[in-house]
């Protein structure tokens, strides 16, 4: 492939994640998409290769090789941001060059954790450039006095166009920008509506290409909405080297970080928040939070073990069955899968003898937790069978499993980890499935085959008399 010098001569740019070649492909071989190279005049500064390689593209006639380990680019160089939750799904903090994308719903926090962000990169001696699109200046410093954010260190600006942001980067330098959001900024190269698909890849691309140029760490905010009616986060994810999104349940004051893409670290990473008075608040042993709170002997409450990401979590599941007066009777999951909690009334039933079928239902997480994981289900059983028989569950008990429709009780991935998590906060004893053959982590473990011999083995007395399980 012959190099043309940047900004001299005309280049094919693909329209969907930015990538230049010197001619035209009928493929991208950046992203793979087909037929969207477009012959274009090229920018100056422009990157050849806006996924590869970090640091200046070498100019014609000096294009050189190094030894890999003399290349630049070293742990070291990682700024942290000083919010632990924040670095941990980052894997370790903001890497120089490195483009950011922090998804998430309208009101989920990403500007206020971003402005927290900057605060604490400030406090470090960095210079962070908070560039907002979307709210005024005024507005952005409101909520910095909310925060107490106000590190001098801490530049704010208003932007309307990537040249804005540009101008602003070469002026200052800052260690890190901000752009506050993807979809509020435009590029005026670029055609199409503001916030339209082709304008924020363009837009992306443009500050894709600055971050590489001149080293800066950049974040993007993007707003991803549940009916996908703005241009989402998810057309820049190939553009840029790390993704996450922040969510939560909006009535639930927690608020989860998880990469789902990351150049430089482990995806499944998971930082928890609490959104409090004073912004975010990181969350440094959630299992605390979750893992309830319940008075001890209460029918209808079960603990397991979650996985959010890699992260193990002590959780709680309640669960009240009730007499119905409907002909369908009522099923409500909260933070539980809906569907899977019919199937696992439906095993009760069958396979459990417990009449459940007529019973209203109800199953919920504590404190916001969405257990998506079918290692909850025995838990979720437990918690029905708890309540329909006024028969508590231990206090100190976890229950692992997966259910099958047999009733057969199924292994789950990392259970000695769950095991280790749930040891770590005061747990005594655990039911898991008999394939389990791992370490108890000092626990007393017992091995259950089915949902009925779990039921035998596990609910209590109904006085709510103490005891282990077995
Ligand atoms: P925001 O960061 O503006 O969300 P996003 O940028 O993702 O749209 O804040 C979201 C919500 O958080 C907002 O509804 C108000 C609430 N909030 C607090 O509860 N405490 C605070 O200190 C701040 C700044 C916001
Ligand atoms: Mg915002």
């Amino acid at each position: 492939m012959t190099r043309t010098k940047a900004g001299t001569r005309a280049v094919v740019r693909c329209e969907a994640c930015g990538r230049t070649e010197p001619k035209w492909l009928g493929q991208c071989p950046e992203c793979g998409a087909w037929g969207t190279m477009v012959e274009q005049p090229a920018r100056a500064g422009e990157r050849r290769d806006p996924a590869g390689a970090r640091g200046a593209a070498a100019p014609v006639g000096e294009l050189v090789a190094q030894p890999i380990h003399a290349v630049a680019g070293d742990e070291r160089d990682r700024a942290r941001t000083g919010i632990a939750e924040l670095d941990r799904v980052l894997g370790g903090g903001l890497v120089p060059g490195s483009v950011t994308l922090v998804g998430g719903e309208p009101g989920a926090g990403k500007s206020t954790l971003l402005l927290q962000a900057a605060d604490a990169l400030a406090r470090q001696g960095r210079t962070a450039l908070y560039a907002t699109a979307e709210e005024s200046r005024a507005q952005v410093r409101l909520r910095a006095g909310r925060l107490d954010t106000l590190h001098p260190g801490v530049l704010l600006a208003a932007v309307t166009t990537t040249d804005d942001v540009v101008a602003l980067v070469d002026h200052h330098q800052p260690d890190v920008v901000i752009i506050d959001s993807v979809q509020t900024v435009r590029d005026e190269d670029a055609g199409g509506v503001a916030g339209g698909t082709s304008q924020v890849r363009a837009v992306a691309a443009a500050l894709v290409a600055l971050a590489k140029g001149r080293g800066v760490a950049t974040l993007l905010v993007g707003h991803v909405t549940k009916d996908g009616s703005v241009a989402g986060p998810r057309v820049l994810e190939h553009l840029v080297d790390v993704v996450c999104e922040l969510g939560g349940e909006a009535q639930h004051a927690l608020r989860l970080l998880r990469a789902t893409k990351n150049r430089f670290g482990a995806t499944g990473e998971v930082g928890c928040f609490e959104m409090t008075g004073a912004g975010l608040r990181g969350v440094a042993d959630p299992s605390a939070v979750f893992g309830g709170r319940s008075e001890p002997g209460t029918a209808g409450v079960a603990r397991t073990v979650a996985l959010e990401g890699h992260r193990p979590l002590l959780a709680e599941v309640q669960a009240l069955a009730a007499a119905s007066s409907l002909t369908q009777p009522r099923r409500v999951a909260t933070g539980v899968d809906g569907t899977r909690l019919a199937l696992l009334l439906a095993v009760l039933d069958k396979r459990a003898g417990l009449p459940v079928g007529a019973r209203d239902v109800y199953v919920a997480s504590v404190g916001g937790l969405t257990l998506a994981e079918p290692a909850v289900d025995l838990a979720a059983c437990l918690a029905v069978a708890s309540s329909e028989t006024e028969r508590p569950l231990p206090d100190r008990g976890v229950l692992l499993g997966e259910v099958g429709l047999a009733g057969e009780v199924r292994p789950v991935p990392r259970t000695a980890d769950r095991l280790a998590e749930a040891a770590r906060l005061g747990c005594e004893s655990a039911l898991v499935p008999t394939a389990y053959d791992g370490p108890d982590a000092g626990l007393s473990v017992q091995r259950v085959r089915t949902v009925s011999e779990a039921l035998a083995v596990a609910l209590q007395p109904p006085a709510g008399a103490a005891g282990a399980v077995g």
